[in-house]
């Protein structure tokens, strides 16, 4: 399902192509966020235009709302939101432990209180497993528990070893599609080559890294992956979960990463923030009134084509929902434009020189 296509000698990058049942994905990749069975203000349409390859999904907002009555008589996700390409599923396990209250955690799973109505809810690796199947979709994550940053090693430990054994029984549960892992062990780099190995001893289509992006500070985030890469099979896909900004990603690719997801462009775009490659721009800042220039000079995105800054910025302050929609196509364009970038670099064996110059002409406060 997955192939190495290239794997480059300076740097840990990787270029691949994963077979799924919806297309192929060509790695390194970012998949745009589609919480609740829509990626906030962007179209299916458009997600084709901005070159999106693959989706997020969430099991557990879709659990919430509009439930599995809904999901099933849809025929699944896909069908449901309309997009025919592939989509994957996040377990939940993040979500719950972010999100609902009152939660109790047993061996079978978690108790919690819905963020919506605060119903009492349950999941396990069980039933997140299964609606991932629900859902039909192409990649499933396990069930996992992510520990909060920053984690004592006791806790840490039992948690892992938890989310270990529930690994254990989401391999049972059979979905339509792929299976990854994730690697937890927070900031702990003997728990993490422990999660990794005792992961793959089970067998799985692709493992992820988890428990990162939960506010550490970058250099432990790095950590996280550095300690966990090494454990992981190059014949398999890697995943950092919830990264990152434009130059994390491309730190993380040179250390053998393959897809990411992130809501920043989605998000960022909601407050009139713009990337480029060197850095991010407010567009409500002041010097942007009289601006006739695109976001980014160069950029093909249907904003930068049609549209000024100097209108981008009204449409952000006077609130028109138009400015967030392009400043999204804007962003999740970027996103994906960056990773067709270090695609080719990757193949033309240039990814370790593009990785100094981009990190060093981004800024993360351009105004
Ligand atoms: N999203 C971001 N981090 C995580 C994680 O550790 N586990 C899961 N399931 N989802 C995530
Ligand atoms: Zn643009």
């Amino acid at each position: 399902m997955f192939t190495l296509l290239k794997a480059d000698t300076a740097t840990k990058a990787r270029r691949g192509r994963l077979v799924t049942n919806h297309g192929v994905i060509e790695t390194p990749i970012f998949m745009p966020v589609g919480t609740q069975g829509s990626v906030k203000a962007v179209s299916p349409a458009e997600l084709r235009e901005v070159h999106a390859q693959i989706i997020l999904g969430n099991t557990y907002h879709l659990f919430v709302r509009p439930g599995m009555d809904v999901m099933k008589h849809f025929g699944g996700l896909h069908q449901f939101m309309n997009w025919d390409g592939p989509i994957l599923t996040d377990s939940g396990g993040f979500q719950v432990f972010s999100l609902a209250k009152l939660r109790k955690i047993t061996e079978e799973g978690v108790h919690f209180q819905n963020h919506l109505d605060g119903a009492p809810c349950f999941l396990g690796p069980r039933e997140a497993m299964e609606i991932q199947a629900a859902l039909g979709s192409d990649i499933a994550m396990l069930f996992d528990e992510c520990p909060p940053f920053p984690c004592e090693r006791d806790y840490a430990a039992d948690s892992l070893a938890r989310t270990l054994r529930w690994a254990a029984r989401c391999k049972e549960v059979p979905t339509p599609g792929m299976k990854f892992g994730i690697v937890q062990g927070s900031s702990y780099p003997d728990l993490r080559r422990e999660s990794a190995e005792a992961l793959v001893s089970i067998g799985f289509d692709g493992y992820a890294v988890g428990g990162v992006s939960v506010g550490e500070p970058e250099p432990e985030m790095m950590a996280a992956i550095e300690a966990s890469e090494p454990y992981l099979p190059a014949d398999r896909p890697r995943y950092a979960m919830g990264l990152g900004t434009p130059p994390q990603m491309v730190e993380m690719v040179a250390r053998g990463v393959d897809m990411f997801d992130c809501v920043l462009p989605t998000r960022l775009a909601r407050n009139g923030t713009a990337f480029t490659a060197q850095g991010t721009v407010n567009l409500k800042n002041s010097p942007y009134i009289y601006d006739k220039g695109p976001i980014e000079e160069g950029c093909t995105c249907e904003a930068c084509r049609n549209f000024s800054r100097g209108y981008l910025r009204h449409l952000v302050k006077a609130e028109e929902i138009l400015g967030l929609r392009l400043i999204s196509l804007h962003n999740l364009h970027f996103y994906l434009n960056l990773m067709w970038r270090m695609r080719q670099e990757i193949e033309n064996g240039t990814f370790a020189t593009f990785r100094q110059n981009f990190v060093t002409n981004y800024r993360h406060h351009r105004e």
